[in-house]
C-alpha cells in the first residue's frame, strides 16, 4: 500500500521546502507511481467535430500484443453518476458533472475520447490506439468564434450589470471605444495529467491523480461511482504545475476508474501532450468592446464593457471578464454585458486569473488609449480614479496600497524616460516604449482543518489534505508555523497531497495561503497553549505560574520574567509521560455578511520594450512587477509566483493562441512546436516588488493571494508599451510583428 513520503524538511528559513525532491527526481508525480500488475489506458479520440459513431471496430486492436480491452459506449459498465437523474441516484447525491466519457456514441468536439485502449504496457496501448477504427455520421459544426459571435441568436446572455447611466461614455468630452480580442490559451504545465485507479473490492478506491484539490476529487469520484467518500482515497503528492487545469476532474479520471473496475486490476490512464491541448480545459476565446469616457481632468464619466467568450455545447463555462470594470476604478456610470457563445469545442475552464486576465487586457489597454487622448500620464489617470471603496459593493477596501505600487514601479522602470509622444524615442536604433497595466483579484479566506503532531524529539508535523501545484505551499506553511512557535523551519514538516489527511481547501483562486495559513497559525497558537498548560501541570518550577507568564521559543518552555527558568519541550513531554501531542482544529472561513470590507489583491506591471523599426522584432528589456497582497509570508516563493505570472503574461502578450482548422474542427497546433510559449531568451531582467503590509482584516496572518494578480494586467502593460514605442495599437493578442504592420517575408 502507498505510504506518503513527502515529509519535507525545510532546510533554510525561506528555502523551497520541496526543492531537493523536485530537482533530484525523488519527487514522484502521479504517472511516476509504479503499481504491481498495472495496466495502461490511452484514449482513442474522434476525428470529426460533431456527429455520431455508427460503428467502432476494435477487433484489430484487441488482437494486438498486450491489449486487454477496448472500452467504449457498447461495453462500458454503468456508472451511478452517469445516471444521476434517476430518483434513487438523485437522493443518494450521485453525480458526474460534465461529459460522460465512453458512455454514448455522440461526438461533441474533434478529439473527444471515444474509446479507451487498455494494455499491459504504455507502448502496447499506444500502438493499439491506431488500430481502432470508427465510422461516423457527421453533422455540421461550428468552431469559428469570430464568425459565430456576430450572430446574435448563437450567443446567450450570461450576466448584465448597470449603475448610473448606461453608455455614459458617449457623452463625455473625451472618450474611446475599442474592441479587443484574445485567443484560446492553454495551461499545458510540464506534468501531463494522469490518473491511477486501484480498486480494493467493489466499493473501495485508491486514486493517484494530478489534482489541485484531493478532497474535491475525492468527493467528485465518490459521487460518480456511488460509493461513500471515506472509501475513496486520493493521492496527489507532487504536482508538476497547474494553472487551473487540475481544479476539476476531467474525462481521464472516471475513465481510469471504469477501466480498473472492469478489468479488476490497477489502471493508469495518461493524456498525451497533444491531448493536453483539448482535454483539460483552456482559457476561452474572447471578444470585448470597451467604451470609456472622462472629463478633461481624467475623471471617469462612464465605462461600458461588453464581452463574449466561448463555451462548449455540453457545459457552460463562464468567468468574470467584465468584473474588474465594475469595481476597480471610481466611476458612477458603469454598464457591462457578458455573453457566452457555445461552440463545438471541449469545455473551457479557469486559467490563471480567470476572467480578470482577459478583462484587464481590455480595460487596462482602454485606459492607456484614453490617457493619450487626455494628454495625461496613464499612471496619473489611474491615480485620479483611485477609489477608497469597492465600486460595485460599496464596501471600503480591507487594504489597498496600489498607489505604493505605482510609485515603486514608476521609479524602478525609469518611467521618467517614457516618451510622451509615441514612436519618438530610440536607443541604438531600436524604438523604445514604456507601458504599465494593473490587475485586481478577489481575496478570500475559507475553512481548513490542520492536524499538528508534536513528536517526542520536539519536531513538528503538520497535515492537511491540500495539494501544492507549485507555488510553494509547504514552504509558506512552514514559515507561519515557525513564527508562531518560534522554532526553526528545519524542524517542521508539512504533509499534504492525501485526502486521508484532515480536510483542506482546493488550491485555487489564490486562496491557499490565506485559508490554510490561517489554519496553520490557529493550530500552532493552540499547540503553544497546550505546551504551556502541560508545563504548569508537570514542571515543578512553573507550578505557580500562569499561561501568560510562559513563552515557547527555540523548542523550550521559558518563564518570561526569569529566562533561566526553562525546560526543553522534549524533556517536558517525557516528564508528562506523553509520546507526542496531537491536536486537530478547523479554522473557519470568513463570513462576508459580517465583515464590512472588500478584500482584493492588486498588482501593477511595468515594462520597457524595444521594437526594431525595420523588422518589428519586439524585445522586452526590463519588467517590474509590483503587488499588494498583504503580508508576504515567504519572499522567495512569493517572488517566484510573480515571476511565473510574468512568464505567463509574456506568453499571452507575444506568443500563445490555439489555432483551429475550421474546415475540420481539429486543433492545428496541438504541440509545442507550433503553440508558442516564451523561451528563456524572451524573459528579460525582471524585478518583483511587494508592498508587504499586512491586511488587517482578511485573516490572522495578514496575507492575501498572489497567484492570479501575477498575470492579470500584464498583457496590457506590454500592448501599452508597444504603442508607446511605435504608435501602433494592437488590440488582438498575441502581439506579432505582422500586427504592427510588418510582413513576414
Ligand atoms: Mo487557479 S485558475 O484558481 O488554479
Amino acid at each position: 500500500m502507498f505510504e506518503p513520503t513527502n515529509h519535507f524538511n525545510i532546510v533554510a528559513d525561506d528555502e523551497r521546502a520541496d526543492a531537493a525532491e523536485k530537482v533530484t527526481g525523488r519527487a514522484k508525480f502521479t504517472a511516476d507511481h509504479h503499481i504491481d500488475n498495472i495496466a495502461y489506458g490511452l484514449f482513442v479520440c474522434s476525428t470529426i467535430a460533431k456527429g455520431t459513431i455508427t460503428n467502432l471496430d476494435s477487433s484489430n486492436a484487441l488482437q494486438a500484443p498486450g491489449v486487454l480491452d477496448v472500452i467504449y459506449y457498447k461495453n462500458c459498465p454503468n456508472i451511478p453518476g452517469y445516471n444521476a437523474l434517476t430518483p434513487d441516484n438523485k437522493k443518494n447525491n450521485f453525480e458526474w458533472k460534465g461529459l460522460k466519457v465512453l458512455n454514448d456514441n455522440i461526438v461533441r468536439f474533434y478529439g473527444q475520447p471515444i474509446a479507451l485502449v487498455v494494455a499491459d504496457s504504455f507502448e502496447n496501448a499506444l500502438a493499439a490506439v491506431k488500430l481502432v477504427k470508427a465510422e461516423y455520421a457527421t453533422e455540421a459544426f461550428d468552431t469559428n468564434f469570430n464568425e459565430a459571435r456576430l450572430v446574435e441568436s448563437k450567443t446567450k446572455l450570461a450576466g448584465k450589470y448597470k449603475r448610473g447611466n448606461p453608455k455614459a461614455y458617449l457623452n463625455a468630452p473625451f472618450f474611446i471605444e475599442a474592441e479587443y480580442n484574445t485567443p484560446i490559451e492553454v495551461h499545458n504545465p510540464m506534468e501531463m495529467h494522469s490518473s491511477i485507479a486501484i480498486w480494493d473490492g467493489d466499493d473501495k478506491l485508491t486514486l493517484h491523480d494530478k489534482s489541485q484539490g484531493p478532497k474535491g476529487t475525492q468527493s467528485t469520484i465518490a459521487r460518480t461511482f456511488g460509493i461513500p467518500e471515506k472509501n475513496v482515497r486520493v493521492i496527489t503528492e507532487f504536482v508538476g504545475g497547474a494553472f487551473g487545469n487540475a481544479l476539476r476532474s476531467w474525462l481521464h479520471v472516471p475513465a481510469a476508474c471504469i477501466a480498473a473496475k472492469k478489468l479488476k486490476r490497477p489502471v493508469k490512464v495518461l493524456l498525451t501532450r497533444p491531448q493536453m491541448f483539448s482535454l483539460v480545459g483552456y482559457r476561452p476565446q474572447s471578444w470585448q468592446k470597451i467604451g470609456i469616457g472622462a472629463d478633461k481632468t481624467g475623471k471617469l464619466l462612464g465605462i461600458s464593457h461588453e464581452a463574449i467568450s466561448n463555451t462548449s455545447r455540453y457545459e457552460d463555462y463562464r468567468e468574470g471578464i467584465t468584473d474588474a470594470s465594475r469595481f476597480l476604478y471610481k466611476c458612477e456610470n458603469v454598464d457591462t454585458e457578458y455573453k457566452l457563445l457555445p461552440l463545438d469545442l471541449s469545455t473551457p475552464t479557469w486559467m490563471r486569473g480567470p476572467g480578470e486576465t482577459t478583462g484587464c487586457f481590455a480595460l487596462e489597454s482602454a485606459l492607456d488609449e484614453l490617457s493619450y487622448q487626455l494628454k495625461m500620464d496613464p499612471i496619473d489617470l489611474r491615480i485620479v480614479n483611485y477609489t477608497e471603496t469597492h465600486q460595485e459593493n460599496k464596501l471600503p477596501w480591507s487594504a489597498n496600497n496600489v498607489k505604493d505600487c505605482y510609485a515603486a514601479g514608476k521609479e524602478k522602470i525609469g518611467w521618467k524616460n517614457r516618451p510622451k509622444k509615441p514612436g519618438s524615442l530610440k536607443e541604438k536604433g531600436w524604438l523604445v516604449g514604456y507601458g504599465m497595466g494593473g490587475g485586481i483579484f478577489g481575496a478570500n479566506k475559507g475553512s481548513a482543518t490542520v492536524k499538528a503532531i508534536l513528536k517526542a524529539d520536539g519536531s513538528l508535523v503538520l497535515q492537511s489534505a491540500v495539494s501544492d501545484m507549485g507555488p510553494g505551499t509547504t514552504t509558506a506553511m512552514g514559515i507561519i508555523a515557525a513564527e508562531s512557535l518560534q522554532m526553526p523551519t528545519s524542524r517542521i514538516k508539512f504533509m499534504l497531497g492525501d485526502s486521508d489527511l484532515p480536510p483542506g481547501p482546493t488550491q485555487g483562486g489564490s486562496g491557499t495561503t490565506s485559508t490554510l495559513g490561517s489554519a496553520v497559525k490557529l493550530i500552532c497558537d493552540t499547540l503553544k497553549q497546550v505546551i504551556k498548560e502541560l508545563g504548569i501541570q508537570h514542571f515543578p518550577a512553573f507550578k505557580n505560574l500562569q499561561i501568560t507568564d510562559l513563552e515557547v521559543k527555540n523548542e523550550l518552555l521559558i518563564d518570561a520574567k526569569n529566562q533561566d527558568s526553562q525546560i526543553s519541550i522534549v524533556a517536558l513531554l517525557k516528564l508528562a509521560g506523553k509520546p507526542s501531542i496531537e491536536i486537530t482544529k478547523e479554522s473557519n472561513g470568513n463570513n462576508f455578511q459580517e465583515i464590512k470590507y472588500a478584500f482584493c489583491s492588486f498588482s501593477v506591471h511595468f515594462v520597457k520594450i524595444l521594437v526594431h523599426p525595420k523588422t518589428g522584432e519586439m524585445k522586452l528589456q526590463k519588467v517590474i512587477t509590483t503587488g499588494d497582497a498583504g503580508k508576504i509570508i515567504s519572499e522567495n516563493t512569493a517572488r517566484s509566483q510573480m515571476l511565473g505570472g510574468v512568464v505567463g503574461g509574456i506568453g499571452m502578450a507575444f506568443k500563445e493562441g490555439l489555432e483551429i482548422n475550421h474546415a475540420t474542427g481539429e486543433i492545428a497546433n496541438a504541440n509545442f512546436g507550433e503553440y508558442l510559449v516564451p523561451r528563456h531568451t524572451d524573459i528579460p531582467e525582471t524585478d518583483v516588488w511587494f508592498v508587504n503590509k499586512p491586511d488587517p482584516f482578511i485573516n490572522s496572518i495578514g496575507a492575501k493571494g498572489i497567484g492570479e494578480i501575477a498575470m492579470i494586467g500584464f498583457a496590457a502593460a506590454v500592448a501599452n508599451a508597444v504603442y508607446n514605442a511605435t504608435g501602433k495599437r494592437v488590440r488582438d493578442l498575441p502581439i506579432t510583428p505582422e500586427k504592427l504592420g510588418f510582413s513576414k517575408t
